[in-house]
């Protein structure tokens, strides 16, 4: 395996990694958390191989005090010194006696904290119906967490069987990977529960969760029972989710040829949770908002989430947990697979969601990162615990999935299946790397398919494809060059193997090629004169396209005979190409001007994507003019569509609805959408029955956009007491979308007074620092509070909060200085990648932002 630079990765040291010396291959753990005073004690028996003989097993232990470790072997028991080394995030155990080669077994007993960082082992909380708090014990130990639970070899290569105990008190609910083997009564109100054998798997798979939990009646998912596990109360919410669930559980048993690995499935929503949901196996994690979902109000969109959510995890049974990257520079090869997965079940559930073409939206924003000088390639070096974490971006699993996607289309699905059945069969209970999968597709299929992925897996950024006329009008020059939002004169060439997917009119006709681009240009001919020519057909392919200018008219005035999604292509392609200053903003806006009658939702989410961009760099005066081509633009779609839906519309028209209404009483300031949108709202409070699932988000937004002090008060009312998760987090985002200052600074403060979940607060001020009106201020809170925020938020959060910075084209050079200081615990890539987007809006702004309001207010 090959970094960017050449060297080795696989056989990487550092001082993280552990010494191969001893390996474990059974732990037996006992845990017996203390809810009221949010510590554990525990106890492991480790079965393990001394592969060399030594005096000392070197494991990972972190925040964990270790009261006795010793060896047991043939009978004797040779006891050990623990000595901690809290910066590599280990423990060795010194023997006086060497350990000779051969199996034994280690004890050690160890105490630690229930945490309320949302990782390792660590504390829930939640409020009952009569105020009454109660504690749940969790854990989440992707990626490198299990450590702060239980000494382990905490990496992903170092397979065992777990077999999980739990000491808990008697009316509350234990739940661990595997099913329940055993359960007795200790008596003093506590009871043990013991659970069976898991498969052998990596420790970061690990889970054990304990609390006044409930779960629904087990449903039969292809031979495994599936049930989901919530806090009291929330059962009306859990049937959506048990239903995506089992079908999708079962699509992937049958698409990968394998049965579920595991003996039974729990999908678990946790009160608070960092990331979004994670896939222990068999105990699935869940945050409320991705897993439990009333199926009668949530908009399409919410209900989308879950199906997403729990597809994703579902997938990653066998993609992360039957099969496991051998190191985390390989996460690609759950997460782009997951990615991908999630697609396939959710469009193969309901194919009327067209789910591979709102996947467009995923594939530009992968590219809005990739096309940076700061990107990296899917496959990266990993080092340190923060290196691993900093790989769960958008690179691995937007770019991953894109590219998984786009070599399905190219080899053809069955046999793209076929291969991934085979990787999966071979590699099973076991882990593997990039190159295997490839030598699992090239033996199943027989195509050379390692030449073309490595230049999309170890190589940076991707291609634009630039089309020109030749020859006589028959015939095409395509080449490809790297795409940048900055310019890079001292950048190597770059050439990928570019599967080409052209549709070609000429005047004979319609005809579709597929052309493997490996060099850097080609020439197409055509049978006839050439009408017009599209070079990413179906819209798969991971690269932007540009054309001629009377290429692109031609496309233009044919925008009837494009598919959605390549229409969307259309937008986003030439979007992006004016970001970089390719092309003249004053083309970009012509062209949005020929959207008016487009019908399909995501091509609006582009179109609606470019306008919030200008929002952002548009000054105060420009705001305005913005708004009213805005209304020009979205304006007709929407009188089209109407404020009430049609008898016999498709989901996708009623969302999209919403999604314009939103857009006019936002973006748009439309006076009238506005107005409309209070008298609706009011209405639907008093008859609830009678609200639509898919406009009301966007009368929320709209409410708060547009809304007073009395407003901001009656949102808040309606955050702290919801009847579902998504009704919480809809109107706590709202907070963030009001205009008036005083109300902005009480959501501010909110973010770090207890009020909101610290699973949330670093969204919520995400979103401020995206609030045209308070994104300076927002930008001063976070470095006044800056320490309090990195103790308080989990760790994974705070690179996505500082996403937010992109907006603050005024503040380029302080928020520059501001991050070479404090660096600390977020992935410098990360970091890196938001300064140069705050740096592409400067150049951009500087470009035309002089000419916005004159451009804006041309007809
Ligand atoms: N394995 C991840 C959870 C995770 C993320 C662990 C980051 C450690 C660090 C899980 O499978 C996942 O990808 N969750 C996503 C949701 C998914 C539908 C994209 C998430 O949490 O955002
Ligand atoms: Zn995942």
């Amino acid at each position: 395996m090959r970094d960017q630079e050449g060297a080795p990765t696989s056989e990487a040291t550092s001082s993280y990694r552990l010494p191969k010396t001893t390996t474990p291959t059974r732990y037996d753990i006992r845990l017996e958390p203390d809810l009221v005073n949010f510590t554990f004690s525990g106890e492991e028996t480790i079965a393990i191989s001394v592969n060399q003989p030594t005096t000392e097993i070197v494991l990972n232990a972190l925040e964990l005090e270790i009261d006795s470790a010793s060896v047991e072997r043939a009978g004797a028991s040779i006891p050990g010194r623990p000595e901690l080394d809290a910066a590599n995030e280990r423990v060795k155990i010194h023997f006086d006696r060497r350990l000779e080669a051969g199996d034994c077994i280690l004890q050690i007993k160890f105490r630690g904290i229930l945490n309320d960082k949302l990782h390792g082992f660590y504390r829930s909380q939640y409020q009952d119906s009569a105020g009454k708090t109660h504690t749940v014990a969790t854990t989440q130990f992707e990626a490198t967490d299990a450590r702060r639970a239980f000494p382990c070899w905490d990496e992903p290569e170092l397979k065992a069987r777990f077999r999980v105990t739990l000491v808990v008190d008697e009316n509350l609910a234990a739940i661990s990977n595997a099913g329940q083997q055993s359960e007795r009564r200790l008596g003093h109100g506590k009871k043990e529960v013991v659970f069976k054998d898991t498969i052998p798997m990596s420790t970061y798979l690990v889970a054990f969760i304990v609390g006044e939990f409930e779960a629904t009646t087990p449903v039969d998912a292809g031979g495994a029972p599936l049930r989901v596990v919530y806090v009291p109360g929330k059962a009306p919410l859990t049937p959506f989710a048990a239903q995506i669930g089992a079908f999708s559980l079962k699509f992937f048993a049958d698409y990968y040829g394998l049965p579920y690995p595991g003996d039974k499935l729990d999908l678990i929503a946790i009160p608070d949770f960092a990331s979004g949901a994670m896939e222990n196996l068999g105990a699935i994690t869940f945050r409320e908002t991705a897993l439990l979902v009333d199926e009668k109000t949530a908009s399409r969109a919410e209900l989308e989430r879950v199906a997403d959510v729990v597809s994703h995890e579902n997938a990653h049974m066998w993609f992360g947990d039957l099969v496991t990257m051998r190191w985390w520079n390989g996460i690609w090869l759950n997460e782009a697979f997951a990615t991908f997965m999630e697609m396939l079940a959710v469009d193969k559930w309901k194919p009327h969601w067209k789910r591979w073409e709102s996947f467009g939206v995923s594939r530009a924003a992968a590219m809005a990162v990739d096309g940076l000088r700061s990107t990296r390639s899917i496959e990266f070096t990993v080092h340190s615990p923060d290196e691993a974490r900093a790989m769960f971006d958008v690179l691995t699993y937007e770019k991953g999935a894109a590219v998984l996607r786009m070599l399905e289309q190219y080899m053809g699905a069955e046999e793209f299946r076929k291969g991934i059945a085979l990787y999966l069969r071979k590699h099973r209970f076991a882990n593997a790397e990039t190159t295997d999968l490839w030598d699992a597709l090239e033996e199943s299929s027989s195509q050379p398919i390692r030449k073309l992925m490595d230049s999309w897996i170890f190589q940076q950024g991707f291609p634009i494809v630039a089309v020109e006329p030749a020859g006589d009008g028959r015939a095409l020059k395509i080449s490809q060059r790297r795409f940048y939002y900055l310019p890079d004169a001292a950048a190597p060439a770059q050439t990928w193997h570019v599967p080409l997917m052209l549709r070609v009119k000429t005047d004979r006709g319609v005809s579709t090629h597929k052309i493997l681009l490996t060099e850097k240009e080609t020439t197409f001919q055509a049978q006839g004169k050439i009408e017009w020519a599209l070079v990413n057909e179906g819209g798969h392919g991971f690269y932007r396209a540009t054309y001629a200018p009377p290429l692109l008219d031609a496309l233009s005035r044919n925008l009837s005979e494009l598919k959605p999604i390549e229409r969307f292509g259309l937008v986003s392609d030439t979007w992006a190409a004016t970001v970089a200053g390719l092309r003249p903003l004053s083309d970009f806006l012509k062209m949005a001007r020929l959207f008016t009658q487009e019908t399909d939702i995501n091509v609006w989410r582009a179109l609606l994507g470019a306008f919030s961009y200008l929002d952002m760099i548009a000054s105060d005066v420009d705001r305005a003019a913005l708004a009213r081509t805005v209304r020009d633009v979205a304006g007709p779609a929407f009188k089209r569509l109407g404020w009430e839906p049609r008898p016999g519309e498709d989901e996708l028209t009623r969302q999209l609805r919403g999604n314009l209404a939103g857009a006019l009483g936002t973006l748009g300031d439309d006076a009238a959408v506005q107005s409309q949108a209070r008298e609706l709202y009011d209405e639907w409070e008093k008859n609830p029955a009678k609200s639509d699932r898919d406009i009301a988000p966007a009368l929320v937004n709209i409410l708060a956009y547009s809304g007073d002090a009395a407003r901001y008060d009656a949102f808040l009312a309606k955050f702290k007491s919801p009847h579902t998760p998504q009704e919480e987090q809809r109107y706590l985002f709202a907070l963030a979308n009001f205009r008036d200052l005083s109300l902005l600074r009480r959501t501010m403060a909110m973010t770090l007074d207890g009020q909101v979940r610290t699973q949330n607060a670093p969204y919520l001020m995400h979103s401020l620092l995206l609030n045209t009106q308070c994104r300076y201020e927002a930008w001063d809170f976070i470095r006044k509070n800056w320490d309090e925020m990195t103790k308080k938020y989990p760790d994974s959060a705070l690179p996505r909060m500082c996403e937010g910075v992109i907006s603050l084209l005024d503040r380029e050079p302080e928020v520059k200085a501001f991050f070479e200081t404090h660096r600390v615990r977020l992935g410098t890539k990360i970091i890196d990648q938001h300064l140069e987007r705050l740096s592409v809006a400067v150049a951009f702004r500087r470009r035309e932002g002089a000419n916005l309001g004159r451009l804006l207010a041309q007809e």
